[in-house]
């Protein structure tokens, strides 16, 4: 079983607009920006791919997921996309941009294998992740509750794994600086940490 977001991909839309509701647009547009043009765009753990719709048309896209029904969604749409576990490091595609929106609270412990990976295939790592959206407070039954009908319960990962997922933008910021992030950056109910491939750790905090 997964939680309803996950069962089809009009209920995950709709369920990430009640969540982030104008900041939603705003994410996807400073990542597309973050992009530019002309480049080969890799996201991991591609959801539903709302963030293709966002792209400079110039760009090309690739997203991998393991949700069946978000995947065959994409393809109705022409999108070029696979249903494959993000951790099949082997198969990634050389790419310039490599996205990882929302997913690495859902992979945790496994997330820093997969930065650094995915760091391996592209020249730009941008990793976004929630924090306003998620940070209430609830009692631990109830959050376990709410995470299995309404929240990330994805079919793919354990509860036991996420439980303890820091979602204050001071800890998720100083997270990522701690790994090499060249750029930090809290946007809306998001923080978004840019990597870049072969660079020095030179590191700053955005606090716009
Ligand atoms: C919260 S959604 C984020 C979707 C998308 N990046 C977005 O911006 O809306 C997390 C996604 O990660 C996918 N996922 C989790 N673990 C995965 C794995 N091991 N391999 C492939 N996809 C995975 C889930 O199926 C889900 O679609």
């Amino acid at each position: 079983m997964r939680a309803i977001p996950y069962m089809h991909p009009t209920a995950y839309n709709f369920y990430l607009r009640v969540l982030h509701r104008s900041s939603l647009r705003e994410r996807y547009k400073i990542i597309s920006g973050e992009i530019g043009c002309n480049n080969i765009v890799f996201e991991l753990g591609c959801g539903t791919g709302i963030l293709a719709e966002y792209l400079d048309k110039s760009c090309d896209y690739i997203g991998w997921d393991l949700n069946q029904a978000f995947i065959r969604y994409l393809k109705k749409k022409g999108r070029k996309v696979e249903l494959r576990d993000i951790f099949d490091f082997s198969g990634y595609p050389r790419n310039h941009v490599c996205v990882i929106t929302d997913v690495l609270h859902h992979v945790v412990p496994k997330e820093w294998p997969l930065v650094r990976n995915a760091l391996k295939s592209t020249e730009k790592l941008i990793v976004v992740e929630p924090y306003k959206a998620f940070n209430f407070p609830l009692p631990n039954f109830l959050r376990k509750y709410y995470d299995s009908v309404l929240g990330d319960n994805d079919g793919i990962n354990p509860y036991r794994n996420r439980v303890n997922w820091d979602y204050s933008p001071e800890g998720l910021k100083k997270y990522f600086m701690s790994f090499g992030a060249h750029k930090v950056t809290e946007v809306g109910k998001d923080v978004i940490a840019i990597f870049y491939s072969g660079k020095d750790n030179v590191s700053e905090i955005d606090n716009q």
